[in-house]
């Protein structure tokens, strides 16, 4: 398919994009309109995994490779009917959504920072690798979905967290080198999560991409300042645009070039390194150990993951 093909329902100037980062639309486009597999994920705050995989062993739930409390499921499930999610038991999350928590790996008793939290799946999920103690900030800027944040940690048995409604942009100043972690799940033009809307289309522009890429730039500074020496920054995104992948990490390496990009080790997960360049400009190098996840590569939706770490000194 040659972009000058219109899919239906994607813009040109979109097919266009993706056929410039070398994706072969025949192949990509079906896989990133197809609905991945049902993923759930065991909540540790309330369930203990053996008895959540009894109660739902007719489901025949097969684990992932990258996370032991993840499972697919096969068909078409109302996974957001059972019983099991309504109780906290499980949190209905996409696969790739639980690779950024994974790669943060939260440890019990820290502060860790969630900087755009709602509606908070990988909040919970934060929560439950901390087992509830230390101290978890929620940030959200919007209050509308600050409700749906709240009613999940909620749900979820969450107790060590605090609700934030600041931008994100003001963590660097009110809590310099304060956090341990931090996760900037950061506002992003939503082109991998295209099967699950297509209202993303809606607001979805060229220029939308270098707007939101100019707010990244911005959140992602302010991370870095909120973050203490030693401390681990994930930064990800459920979009392809490189605007606001490897050029919001270029972004911080050169402001902060002793800032350490680490790569990552995602078992079981046919990953992607990040490019090099786009459209002539070239990438700071180390931006290759970003993942980038594609759904003709992967059973999720799009994501990019960037695990990036302050120097001790
Ligand atoms: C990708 S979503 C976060 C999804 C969430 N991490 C989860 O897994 O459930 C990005 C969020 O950032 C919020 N946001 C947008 N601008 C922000 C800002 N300047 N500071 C903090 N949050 C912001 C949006 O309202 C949205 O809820």
């Amino acid at each position: 398919m040659s972009a000058k093909r219109r899919e239906p329902g994607l813009p040109q100037a979109m097919l266009a994009r993706f056929e410039e980062m070398g994706l072969d639309l025949d192949v990509f486009v079906p896989a990133l309109l197809r609905l991945p597999s049902q993923t759930f994920r065991i909540n540790t705050l309330k369930a203990d995994r053996e008895s959540v995989l009894d109660a739902l062993s007719y489901l025949d739930p097969e684990p992932v490779e990258w996370n032991d409390l993840v499972f697919r499921v096969k068909g078409r499930q109302k996974l957001g009917n059972l019983v099991e999610h309504f109780l906290g038991l499980i949190y209905v999350q996409d696969s790739s959504s639980t690779i950024p928590v994974t790669v943060l790996e939260p440890e019990p008793g820290e502060r860790i920072l969630d900087m755009a939290s709602a509606p908070g799946s990988k909040t919970t999920q934060i929560a439950a690798g901390m087992q509830n103690s230390g101290l978890l900030i929620a940030n959200e800027v919007s209050v509308k979905r600050i409700a749906a944040l709240t009613g999940n940690l909620d749900r979820s048995g969450v107790l060590n967290s605090v609700v934030t409604k600041q931008p994100g942009q003001a963590y660097g100043h009110i809590a310099t080198g304060y956090f341990d972690r931090i996760l900037l799940d950061a506002p992003c033009s939503s082109e991998g999560t295209l099967s699950r809307s297509m209202r993303t289309l809606e607001i979805w522009s060229e220029n939308s991409i270098i707007r939101l890429a100019n707010i990244q730039h911005a959140l992602i500074l302010s991370a870095y300042y909120a973050l203490k020496p030693g401390g681990v920054l994930v930064y990800s995104t459920c979009t392809f645009a490189p605007e606001e992948n490897e050029g919001t990490v270029t972004h911080l390496l050169e402001r902060f070039p002793e800032s350490i990009v680490e790569p990552l080790e995602l078992k079981g997960i046919d990953s992607q390194p990040g490019f090099s360049e786009w459209r002539g400009e070239d990438f700071d190098p180390r931006v290759k150990n970003m993942a980038r996840i594609f759904p003709h590569l992967h059973d999720g939706e799009g994501f990019c993951v960037a695990k990036i770490r302050k120097p001790l000194t």
